[in-house]
C-alpha cells in the first residue's frame, strides 16, 4: 500500500491550520488526508484547533472550553496569517465531515486532551464520526494514552493509535494490548529497527511532522505507513518521485 500523506492542521505553511481554506489546499495540493486538532467548546461542541486558547491564532483570548461555540465563531482565525485569510473561522468537527464526503480524504483526528480534560470527548467524536458516516476513513489519536485506551473499552469499531513524542520501552507492547492500529511517532523516534519491530506486531507506523525533503525522502524510503507534514505539495511530489 503506498504511503498515507496528511496534511498538518491542512496544508498549514501556506494557509492558516485548521481552517477550511488550509483543508481545501491540502485537497487541492493531492494530500491524501487530513490531521487535525480536536477541542471541546464550552457549549460541548468539537471544533477543530490546536491551542488550548484562541489567543495564538484567532483575534480572540481565552481558553476554548470558556467560550461558546457561537463566541468562537466571531473570531476570525485567518489573518495572523495573512489578511487574505481574514474570513476564516474556526470549523466545527461537523463541518470537515461533511466537507470530507465527497472527497474521501483519510482523517486523523487528534484529541487534543493532554493538557486540558474534555469529559467524554471520545464518545462525543466517535458519535460525530459515525453520524457523518467517517467511520471507515478515520483515525483517533492522542497523547493522552489514557483516553485511546478508553476507545478500546468502548468496543468503538473506529481505528485509533497512540501518539508521543518520546521514546516509551511499553509503546508497541501497550499498543497491542489496547488493540491500537498503529503508532503515531514524532520523526525524531523513527528508526529502522521501530518499523521493522512494529509491523512484526501488526502495527502501522504514522510519523510527523516532516517537513524538509531529507526526511521526507528518509520516512518513504523505510516503508511507513503514514507522514504528517505541513507542506503535503512537497510531500506529494517526492512521492510520486519514488
Ligand atoms: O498528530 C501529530 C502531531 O500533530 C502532534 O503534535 O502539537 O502538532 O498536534 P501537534
Ligand atoms: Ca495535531
Amino acid at each position: 500500500m503506498s504511503i498515507i500523506i496528511y496534511a498538518h492542521r491542512g496544508a498549514s505553511k501556506q494557509a492558516p491550520e485548521n481552517t477550511m481554506a488550509a483543508f481545501d489546499l491540502a485537497y487541492d495540493q493531492g494530500a491524501n488526508g487530513i490531521e487535525t486538532d480536536v477541542q471541546l467548546t464550552k457549549d460541548g461542541i468539537p471544533v477543530l484547533i490546536h491551542d488550548e486558547t484562541a489567543d495564538r491564532t484567532t483575534n480572540g483570548t481565552g481558553y476554548i472550553k470558556d467560550l461558546t461555540y457561537q463566541e468562537l465563531q466571531s473570531l476570525d482565525a485567518g489573518s495572523w496569517k495573512s489578511p487574505v485569510y481574514s474570513d476564516s473561522k474556526i470549523p466545527a468537527l461537523d463541518e470537515l465531515l461533511a466537507w470530507n464526503k465527497d472527497k474521501d480524504l483519510k482523517l486523523n483526528i487528534e484529541l487534543k486532551n493532554n493538557l486540558i480534560s474534555y469529559p467524554d470527548i471520545e464518545e462525543i467524536v466517535c458519535e460525530k464520526l459515525q453520524q457523518h458516516k467517517m467511520v471507515e476513513h478515520t483515525v483517533i489519536s492522542s497523547f493522552n494514552h489514557t483516553s485511546i485506551a478508553k476507545l478500546d473499552k468502548m468496543k468503538t469499531t473506529i481505528d485509533y493509535a497512540l501518539l508521543t513524542s518520546k521514546q516509551m520501552k511499553n509503546l508497541i507492547p501497550f499498543s497491542k494490548e489496547i488493540n491500537a492500529k498503529g503508532i503515531h511517532i514524532r520523526y525524531r523516534l523513527l528508526s529502522y529497527r521501530l518499523v521493522e519491530n512494529a509491523t512484526k506486531n501488526n502495527l502501522y507506523v504514522a510519523v510527523y511532522t516532516v517537513n524538509h525533503p531529507i526526511l521526507i525522502a528518509k520516512v518513504l524510503r523505510l516503508g511507513c505507513h503514514a507522514l504528517i507534514t505541513d507542506v503535503p505539495n512537497l510531500a506529494v511530489k517526492l512521492k510520486q518521485q519514488t
